[in-house]
């Protein structure tokens, strides 16, 4: 996730770009950069690190222009730093991406072969060739834009400018959010509209696979066919808070609608649909190093180390490895059996969490290859590693963690089929088979989304408990711990997840008419049995809460709610039963009227052992 912004008027255009890069740095800030146009030409800055780092060398050295492009970066490919800042030039084309470009491999050898020179490890300074390349064979820039945008496969939104023809912006998206501002006499673009309250509410948003070219006498919107489109202007009436959370109350309720999303990018550019195969960039270990670990550990705190636990499932179903997971602050202490054929996959989604990089930092002591899952490019626990899997879930401002959770998990999934394939244990098929079912993802957390108003609803009454019990089996015990973990976090209520078989063992004496029991019971293996312990709860008036999918949803009557979410392949399900943990942890936080997105005590990244 980036943030790209973009003026064309008469006003000096690189502060307006300046100010309304500073309400996306929410979206990424790991480096920044402006591009003006005027009668000189394109003149373009950029600097790593924050935003205050670029308008430093603004007063240094100010862009004079009344049009302009700016962005604000997340680093998806190439690590933060100021040449892999945008904009990215190819001769007469300056451009500005937010999103992932899938075929960039192969654009770049396409490209290369035709002697273009790249200067950068970003997919985006792909587009700014490929636009060249179109540009060089005539046709004008915004034929030459067409042409680069019908070439690209995966997610983008960008703003172009070209030399030749100074007085044009143009600006398109596919799969990335982009909204255009009309003031007057002058026009904006940017990827959210915080970016541009403080000039205009009247908004326009763009759909996929449509493109607007910006010039002095007004606007045109187009397809990528250049056929004209007629547009609905809307007015917006929300607070520049509200609009920096998308118009959600708290960014943990943003966050938690963006999984979808964040989901299709963390799979994006990673199928090998002919091969049957997972294409993972960051690994850095080759088949053969691959088949030759004995096992795994995975090592992760809070949240992550739920991710770990399921990523047991995972690797021990479809790679045939032993795997053992370590909180990592137990992990150092306990002196590990680990040499060169054992493998560490640590989980962090800061990657700067103290305790997972000390435990990195034993593992590879020990002599074993550490590989990391992690959200944050170049942070100290992806530099330290030997490989990294990126999961491209985009910043996360909430304390709680959501979409880095589900994230972790696909990306731990993605993993598993890399690794199975590796080492034999599954067939090209099976592979294709888990492909296709994860490409549903999207649209199954979609629809468990719905169920947000229902769980609303039951929220008011079960904020008043003292106590809540989540119960789940197999892949879905690490789900009633993630469930429990964000219920405590946000709404201070105590909160126990346990194997549902585990609970007659002890906890099963907490039962009165009180305590909620959260029951996760997807249509299984396990169903029955988990049903056997959902019925131990009710005969000792215990308060059910049932979340299920396929003969489950006929429980209603044997509970007080129940939330029936799409049937999907077992291995997907602790994805989608997340979302209803998430969604009633947020709601009841919210009747208790506790600080959602910075819950005391708390802190994003925990940099102390
Ligand atoms: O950045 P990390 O994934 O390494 O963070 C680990 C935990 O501190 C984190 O998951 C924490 O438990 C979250 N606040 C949970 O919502």
């Amino acid at each position: 996730m980036c943030g790209i912004v973009g003026y064309l008027g008469s006003a000096e255009a690189s502060p307006i770009v300046l100010e309304g890069l500073r309400k996306l740095e929410y979206r990424g800030y790991d480096s920044a950069g402006i591009a003006t146009i005027s009668d000189g030409g394109i003149r373009m800055l950029r600097a790593q690190g924050k935003l205050v780092n670029l308008e430093q060398r603004l007063k240094e050295q100010p862009l004079i222009g009344t049009r302009a492009i700016g962005h604000t970066r997340w680093a998806t490919h190439g690590r933060p730093s100021e040449i892999n800042a945008h904009p990215h030039k190819a001769g007469q084309i300056v451009v500005v991406h937010n999103g992932i470009i899938e075929n960039y491999l192969e654009l770049k050898q396409m490209l290369q072969h035709k002697g273009h020179n790249f200067s950068s490890d970003t997919d985006t300074e792909i587009i700014a060739h490929l636009i060249e390349e179109h540009f060089k064979q005539g046709g004008g820039f915004e034929l030459a834009v067409r042409h680069a945008l019908n070439e690209v496969r995966g997610a983008y939104a960008i703003a172009v400018l070209c030399e030749a023809e100074p007085d044009l912006l143009i600006a398109a998206k596919h799969g990335s959010p982009l909204v255009v501002g009309r003031g007057a006499d002058e026009y904006f673009v940017a990827s959210d509209i915080p970016a541009m309250l403080a000039h205009t509410r009247q908004m326009i948003f763009l759909e996929d696979g449509e493109m607007v070219i910006f010039a002095p006498q007004g606007l045109r919107f187009c397809d990528l066919a250049g056929t004209t489109l007629e547009k609905e202007e809307k007015t917006i009436t929300w607070s520049p808070l509200m609009a920096e959370k998308g118009g959600y109350k708290h960014f943990m309720l943003k966050e938690i609608y963006e999984q979808p999303r964040a989901i299709a990018d963390t799979i994006a550019g990673r199928l090998r649909e002919n091969e049957g195969d997972i294409y993972l960039g960051d690994l850095k270990l080759n088949t053969q190093q691959l088949a030759g670990f004995e096992k795994i550990f995975i090592v992760a705190c809070g949240t992550s180390w739920h991710a770990a636990l399921v990523g047991k499932f995972y690797l021990e179903k479809l790679c045939r490895i032993p795997v053992e997971v370590d909180i990592a602050s137990e992990f150092r202490y306990r002196d590990p059996i680990v040499n060169a054929k054992t493998l560490i996959l640590v989980i962090s989604q800061s990657g700067e969490t103290a305790d997972t990089l000390a435990a990195l930092r034993e593992a590879h002591g020990k002599g074993g290859k550490v590989l990391c899952i992690c959200n944050v490019v170049d942070s100290s626990i992806a530099r330290e590693s030997d490989g990294v899997i990126y999961t491209h879930a985009g910043p996360e401002i909430g304390v709680a963690s959501t979409k880095a959770f589900t994230t972790q998990l696909v990306a731990l999934l993605l993993f598993a089929l890399r690794l199975g394939r590796a080492r034999n244990s599954l067939s090209a098929d099976e592979c294709r088979q888990k492909m296709q079912a994860l490409v549903t993802l999207p649209r199954l957390l979609e629809s468990c989304l719905e169920l947000d108003g229902a769980i609303e609803k039951i929220a008011r009454e079960l904020s008043a408990a003292r106590d809540f019990l989540y119960l789940g089996r197999g892949n879905q015990y690490p789900i009633a711990l993630e469930g429990a973990l964000k219920l405590k976090e946000i709404s201070y209520i105590h909160a126990e997840g346990y194997p549902a078989g585990e609970m007659k063992h002890g906890p099963i004496a907490l039962i009165d008419e009180q305590l909620p029991v959260v029951v996760i019971v997807p249509d299984n293996a396990t169903f029955d049995k988990v049903v056997s312990n959902m019925e131990e709860v009710r005969a000792r008036g215990g308060r059910v809460i049932v979340v299920t999918s396929g003969q489950g949803c006929r429980l209603e009557t044997a509970c007080e709610s129940l939330f029936c979410l799409p049937e999907a392949d077992d291995d997907l399900m602790p994805i989608l039963t997340s979302i209803p943990m998430q969604l009633l942890a947020y709601h009841v936080a919210v009747y208790k009227g506790t600080d959602v997105d910075q819950p005391r005590n708390l802190a994003k990244s925990v940099t102390v052992e």
